[in-house]
């Protein structure tokens, strides 16, 4: 899939710069054409020299030398694909400014390809903030993420910020080429359970898995769109190319759906809590001797689904599910009109569908019905997919 592609590599400051080295062989083993530029951070984990012997190409690393050379402008219009891995705090803040400093910035600002970032720092870094505020504008403009995972980190500390690993980033980059009817398009889904907190240390969700959202993801990218995914809490991974926000709360899962319009479409596969506590307690609540249990007094949460296919900037086509024990089609016709969406996947869930790898499900809408028989959930999310690119053709 990637033979003959051009690949511009940024490499920018992290310990993590080693494994740019291990992407650039899985790139070349698949027959792309890897240029690298190296930026001022990045060369103080790994050598020019290094990236020349391994990409077969010189190396850029001065703005002034590379005008010399082929310029920035050319550099950028030859790449078909830039990946910038590792991706700093520093290059993401960077990115997001528009700076245009250095040769990786100049080169950023002046690409019409598809962009794919790679971060890489510590947890405490990637939590903050301004690093969230700083990724959630750059998604919004269509850059691409891979990562960060969790895992072993060269500070002894946990929590996202290590660099994917080189297959991940490789997967990644093979989905920016990925070919397909949905190409061009982009598509918002949402997954998993919604968290409801009641004090900072207890909260009501559900037992989602994120399964079925996390598949219908995956395989619309493997169908050439790009992904954005509003997940609550789950253990699974992004699929590769997928953009992944985490939110936890239903406000928040809003919150980040609106940020992501606009969309061509929209599938809501979350089972997002319908109320929350009406007051979150800023302190532990605390057991009071003779005072018995505490009553939480509940406040409606906003439907999601509901409100996007409301909003201005409504995507084409809004799909909803519904997790049904009886008269399925009957109560899937009813939240058809009730939440204004074009399509329901009816969800037969009087068997076992939480967290389990089937589903049963009916596809709903004013044309009619369609019972699918049980099948794995990647074949639902599979079948979706290809009939939201027939509704695009
Ligand atoms: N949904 C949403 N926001 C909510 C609640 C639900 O976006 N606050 C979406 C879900 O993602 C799903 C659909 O709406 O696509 C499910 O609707 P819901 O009214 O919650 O129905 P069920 O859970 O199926 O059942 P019930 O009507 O019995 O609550």
């Amino acid at each position: 899939m990637l033979h003959g592609r051009k690949i511009l590599l940024v490499v920018s400051g992290s310990v993590a710069a080693f494994k740019a080295l291990m992407l650039v062989r899985l790139l070349r083993a698949e027959g792309a054409t890897v240029r690298a530029v190296l930026t001022a951070g990045g060369a103080r984990f790994v050598t020019k020299e290094a990236l020349a012997a391994i990409t077969g190409e010189h190396v850029s690393d001065d703005l002034w030398a590379a005008e010399a050379e082929i310029g920035h402008i050319r550099l950028a219009r030859w790449a078909e694909a830039v990946v910038v891995a590792p991706a700093s705090a520093s290059r993401l803040a960077q990115m997001a400014q528009g700076l245009a400093e250095d040769l990786a910035g100049c080169v950023l600002l002046a690409t019409r390809a598809p962009v794919l970032a790679a971060p890489a720092m510590n947890p405490a870094m990637w939590a903050h903030p301004a690093t969230a505020a700083n990724v959630a504008l750059l998604a919004g403009r269509g850059i691409r993420f891979v990562g960060p995972g969790e895992g072993p980190m060269a500070e002894p500390e946990s929590g996202p910020g290590r660099l994917s690993e080189p297959e991940e980033m490789l997967e990644a980059i093979r989905a920016l080429f990925a070919e397909g009817p949905l190409k061009g398009r982009h598509v918002l889904v949402t997954a998993g359970p919604t968290r409801e907190p009641i004090d900072p240390v207890r909260y009501i969700s559900n037992h989602s898995s994120g399964k079925q959202g996390y598949a219908i993801a995956a395989a619309l990218a493997a169908q050439g769109a790009r992904v954005t995914l509003v997940s609550g809490p789950t253990s699974l991974a992004a699929p590769p190319g997928v953009t992944l926000k985490p939110v936890e709360s239903a406000r928040e899962m809003l919150a980040a759906c609106e940020a992501a319009l606009p969309a061509d479409a929209a599938i809501f596969a979350a089972a997002v809590a319908d109320w929350r506590v009406a007051q979150e307690a800023s302190q532990k609540l605390k057991k009071e001797p003779g005072a018995g249990a505490p009553t939480l007094a509940m406040a409606l949460n906003p439907d999601i689904l509901a409100t996007i296919s409301t909003h201005t900037a409504r995507p084409k086509l809004v799909v909803g599910f519904a997790a049904e024990t009886e008269r399925v089609i009957e109560n899937a016709q009813k939240k058809l009109a009730r939440k204004g969406c074009d399509w329901i996947v009816a969800n037969d869930v009087s068997g076992d569908v939480f967290g389990g790898g089937d589903n049963t499900v009916h596809l709903v809408s004013a044309a009619g019905v369609e019972d699918w028989p049980r099948m794995p959930k990647e074949e639902v999310a599979a079948r979706l997919a290809a009939r939201v690119a027939e509704y695009f053709q």
